[in-house]
């Protein structure tokens, strides 16, 4: 695998893979990499003929400096990971690189970054935004590859590179989850083990507000149930849990309203915080 830590030579090799007739895939990450990152890795790998991978964790999309310095970082490990899976390059650049001057450009997605993820990490969008864009003009990928598990995230890259024209295909890759369910995320490093087993009772109660509400249930009992069993038998803290319009992220009263519904849930594991979604 090549790693590049500028721009210049990343680019020079793009050119060099597109003049043999390579397509490119894009698999963009802030690292500390996991089974789930590779799934991205692998689906390009199996598009395109050229995949590229790109570890920089991001500061303009951190709203809390506290979660910033926390992030876990194994740049080393992620080198090994992504080799093994037959990535072919790596741009993994310094901040200075992706920010040499003062960033003024802030992005307003309407509603798609005023609930959930948005009401509650105020900025977060536009700094995933202009970074994403960042990346786009500097790999100029084929196809780029997002998980499920941020949906609200891959909303917005959506409406992102259809206003802005990028000349991209995005494709949405399902979340892969542990034997207990809980979704991979490189924030369960931060888990104890016994956190880690407990947190699996998330995606478990998102299964089950499924099925309620597939049996008809009401939205706001469910919520109030999922809620309750949350905090007082686990001690998690829910910071949301919403039924959404999958397309425009309206937020629902009643499941009929829209023609793809979608659960999402933010809890706070100790100071860790997960999130996870599932369709209706
Ligand atoms: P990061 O959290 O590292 O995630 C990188 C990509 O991996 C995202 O598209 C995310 O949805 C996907 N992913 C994470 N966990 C997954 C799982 N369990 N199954 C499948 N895919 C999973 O998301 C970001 O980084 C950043 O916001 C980024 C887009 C790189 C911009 O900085």
């Amino acid at each position: 695998m090549q790693i590049f830590k500028e721009i210049g030579p990343l680019k020079a090799f793009l050119v060099e893979k597109r003049k043999q007739g390579n397509t490119i895939g894009f698999v963009a990450t802030m690292g500390a990499l996991h089974e789930g990152h590779l799934k991205l890795v692998r689906d390009s790998r199996n598009d395109n003929s050229t995949t590229i991978c790109s570890i920089f964790v991001n500061p303009s999309q951190f709203n809390n400096p506290a979660d910033l310095q926390k992030y876990p970082r194994t740049l080393e490990k992620d080198i090994l990971m992504l080799t093994e899976t037959g990535c072919d390059a790596l741009f993994c650049p310094e901040v200075d690189t992706m920010y040499n001057q003062e960033s003024r450009l802030r992005f307003d997605f309407g509603q798609l970054d005023k609930v959930m993820e948005g009401q509650f990490r105020p900025g977060h969008f536009s700094g995933v935004a202009l970074v994403v864009s960042k990346l786009f003009h500097i790999v100029e990928p084929d196809i780029a590859y997002f998980g499920q598990k941020d949906w609200q995230q891959f909303a917005i890259i959506r409406q992102l590179v259809s206003e802005l024209k990028f000349n991209v295909t995005l494709k949405s890759v399902q979340t892969l989850r542990e034997a207990n369910g809980l979704a991979m995320s490189s924030r369960n490093a931060r888990l104890s083990s016994a956190d880690r087993e407990k947190a699996g009772l998330i995606s478990q109660m998102l299964q089950w507000a499924v099925d309620k509400l597939k049996g008809g249930a009401a939205i706001h009992d469910v919520k109030k149930m999922v809620t309750e069993k949350l905090q007082t038998e686990a001690g998690f803290t829910v910071e949301y849990f919403e039924v959404a319009d999958s397309e425009n992220l309206t937020l629902l009263n009643n499941v009929t309203e829209s023609a793809r519904p979608i659960l999402c849930i933010a809890v706070f594991v100790g100071d860790v915080r997960l999130i996870d979604n599932m369709f209706l």
